[in-house]
């Protein structure tokens, strides 16, 4: 992680004290993604906390970058027809909440990205990985956490059962 963030072509902007003039530094994993400008019709968000910040964050990403082909419902496209136009420049798509969005589809045929592995790199299986990643960068510990909290509740329990223990020894005998 830390060596992709140091090859990353886009840097941070940083303050060189010395010689007082800003200028640049590589990334580092903590670092928000670097903003990318994009000359469309809208430039393209931070998605570093996207899978958080969207209600089943991974169904919604993949869904969104798979529903771009999806046509809208005729029934509800008859009954909304301003919904059912799609502007100039934008591209409609149901899983986005205005139904229209500026982003062009990203993922548009096989290969094309490489898998080391050999697996089929098939659109679904590219948004299924890029979901699953954002969802990683939107909390890298999350895995950590869940066996740290699996490890704390068998601690308890043990605890719990020593602890019963020694309350059965303690009061051995006596009228309670
Ligand atoms: C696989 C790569 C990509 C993924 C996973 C992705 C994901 C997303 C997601 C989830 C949103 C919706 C944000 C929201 O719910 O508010 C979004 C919006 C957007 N993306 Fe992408 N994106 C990708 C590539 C790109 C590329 C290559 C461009 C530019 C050419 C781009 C331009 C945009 C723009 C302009 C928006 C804002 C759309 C709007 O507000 O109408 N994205 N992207």
């Amino acid at each position: 992680m830390k060596k992709i963030a140091k090859e990353w072509m886009v840097k941070q902007p940083a303050f060189d004290e010395k010689a007082g003039t800003w200028g640049e530094r590589d990334n580092l994993p903590s670092d928000r993604f670097p903003k990318v400008f994009y000359a469309g019709t809208g430039n393209p968000p931070d998605l570093s906390l996207m899978a958080k910040a969207r209600h089943d964050g991974a169904a919604y990403v993949y869904s969104l970058l798979t529903g771009y082909g999806e046509k809208p419902d005729p029934a509800k496209a008859a009954k909304f027809p301003d919904v059912a136009k799609t502007p100039e420049g934008m591209y409609f798509n149901p899983y986005f909440a205005n139904l229209n969005i500026s982003m062009p589809p990203p993922l548009t045929s096989e290969g094309q990205v490489q898998y080391d592995d050999g697996t089929r790199a098939t659109v679904d299986q590219m948004a299924k990985d890029v979901s699953a990643f954002l969802v990683w960068t939107a909390e890298p510990t999350l895995q950590k956490r869940h066996q740290a909290g699996v490890a704390v509740v068998i601690f308890l329990l043990f605890a719990t059962g020593l602890a019963y223990g020694a309350y059965l020894t303690v009061w051995r005998g006596m009228k309670h």
